[in-house]
């Protein structure tokens, strides 16, 4: 890098228009960069508000369906599904998890009928389907692995069944991502791919999400012996190695905005298309601070999206996608 002395460079002539500010912008944001994930809920034609996610609420399939259709038509080419499961249907070994008649199973069905050429991609992990919120089986306090893989396998199956592009195994269980290849090949679901949340932190950033789909207040002790410690840069760039090698297609960093080291790490390493997940804490965070007048609200989600493609990411999983999307399409 070359930098002629003052007064030969000036860095603010390009600043001093917008139009050379735009012509010489490193990184840009745009609705190919998104992915929107959404809450889905039993029943017809209803939302429920989340409370800690002002601006989001939890649809029924009819109207997740509509929501796909709108993000469509600004540009989003994914949406993601999370489901908030009925407690009658939560069980010790989480069955639910593969029938293929379960909320999250219909949603992709009505998705991919209506709106086909959005790519839909699902969450692989047990919790919304046991009562203790864990993403694995537990057993007398243990949240067992290899059980918890072969449970993950079938889920991840009957949502290959149901038509997803993308599986998201969220859970943080070893050899997850093999397992799923291989049953994958073996089912004849070649095609299906995978976005492995590879790097993910033991994170206080999830607490609105676990309202959204039921969780909080089920959560049982914490998810520190699955999910990474915070402290830990060295060890996301192992699993990410070791997710590629087992089949991984994409691979993701979560929670995003605290761990954009991790994203950059990631992409120079192992230039695999790379994501981020802007989680509902960050996603709150934004929304609590511009309701109350304390940031522009607007401005400081396209910065924080933007910093993501700073930071190497090919994309980002963010509430906020429609409305930028809109905003960019203006
Ligand atoms: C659980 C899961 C979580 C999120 C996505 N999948 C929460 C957790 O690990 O407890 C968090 C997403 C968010 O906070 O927006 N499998």
């Amino acid at each position: 890098m070359t930098v002629a002395p003052y007064p030969s460079a000036r860095f603010r002539r390009l600043r001093r228009t917008d139009a050379l500010r735009r012509l010489t912008r490193e990184a840009r944001l745009s609705p190919d960069d998104l992915i929107w994930p959404i809450f889905v809920m039993e029943g017809e034609d209803a939302e429920t508000a989340v409370s800690s996610m002002p601006g989001v609420s939890r649809l029924t399939v009819d109207r997740a369906v509509a929501a796909a259709s709108e993000a469509a038509g600004l540009g989003i080419h994914a949406i993601c599904l999370f489901p908030y499961v009925e407690a009658d249907r939560k069980t010790e070994l989480c069955e639910e998890a593969w029938s293929q008649e379960n909320l999250s199973n219909r949603a992709t069905r009505a998705i991919k009928e209506a709106v086909p050429e959005i790519a839909v991609m699902t969450d692989v992990a047990l919790d919304p389907y046991n009562a203790h919120g864990h993403d694995g089986i537990v057993r007398e306090g243990v949240i067992v692995n290899d059980e918890t893989v072969d449970a993950l396998t079938r889920m991840a199956l009957a949502q290959a069944d149901a038509g997803a592009d993308i599986l998201g195994p969220s859970d943080m269980m070893d050899g997850r991502i093999g397992a799923m290849r291989r049953a994958l090949e073996v089912a004849g679901h070649k095609d299906v791919s995978i976005m492995s949340y590879a790097a993910k932190y033991a994170s206080a950033f999830y607490g609105p999400f676990r309202d959204a789909v039921g969780a909080s207040g089920a959560l049982k002790g914490d998810k520190k012996t699955y999910q990474m410690d915070p402290g830990n840069g060295n060890e996301a760039l192992r699993l990410v190695e070791r997710d590629l090698l087992e089949g991984a297609d994409m691979v993701m960093v979560k929670p995003g905005m605290p761990y954009l080291d991790i994203c950059r790490r990631v992409k120079e390493r192992f230039g695999a298309p790379t994501f981020a997940y802007q989680v509902s804490g960050e996603y709150a965070m934004i929304r609590a601070a511009a309701q109350n007048g304390w940031i522009d609200g607007e401005r400081a989600m396209l910065e924080s999206l933007l910093a993501f493609k700073r930071a190497g990411c090919d994309g980002i999983l963010t509430y906020f996608a429609p409305e930028v999307a809109r905003l960019l399409g203006r």
